[in-house]
């Protein structure tokens, strides 16, 4: 899909991924960006349009996209991570807002913008995943699972959506240079390489984009002897 002319919206993009995909949109070409969050207040990026979005809310999923009726492209950004272990007394509530922010919101915005995406010419839908849709570690198992999930919904949606010529890009990285990715060790992508990642990957096609070097061997290593997600023996 080519980004030039293009009309987007970005959830969660007051900050953080959501904020570099704005500008990186913009700076590509992009005829308007609906920026959404769930305070549009706090979108302060010149040029794009801020719009109001809690994507664990259908209705104001409802609202948007009976206001939002030009656009092309819809980027799935928002989402949370709750580090705890599964055996917490509180994890299905961590588990189920997870599930609600980073599988179910987005499938909605792809229910509701689905039919706006065919009436403009097909567009195309982006999915922002996590190397954690392949991987688990101890404390990790509710975002795993959630993007997990983000990640199968997304396989079977762009079956579903191939029928419209909606393409839909899913975007798998290790750890961002944001609020979320603070305090994690080891090697950050910044938001903007990802953002140019992306925009390369959605133009010349491609279903899935491996963002950097710990995500490709990760995802070697579901094929290999030990399997990456069977975790360390100790
Ligand atoms: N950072 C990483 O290391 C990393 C790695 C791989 C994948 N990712 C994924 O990348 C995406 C962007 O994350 P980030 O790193 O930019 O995180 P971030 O800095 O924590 O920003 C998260 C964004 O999502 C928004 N958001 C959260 N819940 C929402 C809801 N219910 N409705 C609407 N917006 C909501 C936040 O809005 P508020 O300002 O209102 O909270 C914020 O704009 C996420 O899907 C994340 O899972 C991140």
């Amino acid at each position: 899909m080519k980004i030039e002319g293009s009309i987007a919206l970005v959830t969660g993009a007051n900050r953080g991924l959501g904020a570099a995909f704005a500008r990186g949109l913009l700076a590509a070409g992009a005829s308007k960006v609906y920026a959404a969050a769930r305070d549009p207040a706090s979108v302060s990026l010149p040029g794009v349009v801020p719009v109001r979005l809690d994507v664990t809310q259908p209705e104001q999923i409802a609202a948007l996209a009976r206001e939002l009726g030009e656009v092309t492209l819809l980027v799935n950004n928002a989402g949370i991570a709750e580090f705890r272990s599964l055996l917490d007394p509180n994890a299905l509530d961590a588990l189920h807002r997870q599930f609600e922010t980073n599988a179910v919101g987005p499938l909605r915005l792809v229910q509701a913008f689905a039919p706006i995406l065919a009436g403009n010419g097909g567009g195309a839908v982006i999915n922002v995943l996590s190397v954690l849709s392949w991987l688990t570690m101890p404390g990790s198992g509710g975002y795993s699972a959630s993007k997990a999930a983000g990640w199968a919904l997304g396989n079977a949606l762009r079956q579903e959506l191939k029928a419209q010529d909606t393409e839909l890009l899913a975007v798998h990285s290790a750890v961002i240079d944001t609020d979320m990715g603070r305090g994690a060790p080891g090697e950050k992508i910044a938001p903007e390489d990802l953002v140019q990642q992306a925009i390369a990957a959605l133009q010349a096609g491609q279903p899935e984009l491996l963002a950097d070097p710990t995500t490709h061997h990760v995802h070697a290593g579901l094929v290999a002897q030990p399997r990456v997600y069977i975790g360390a023996s100790s």
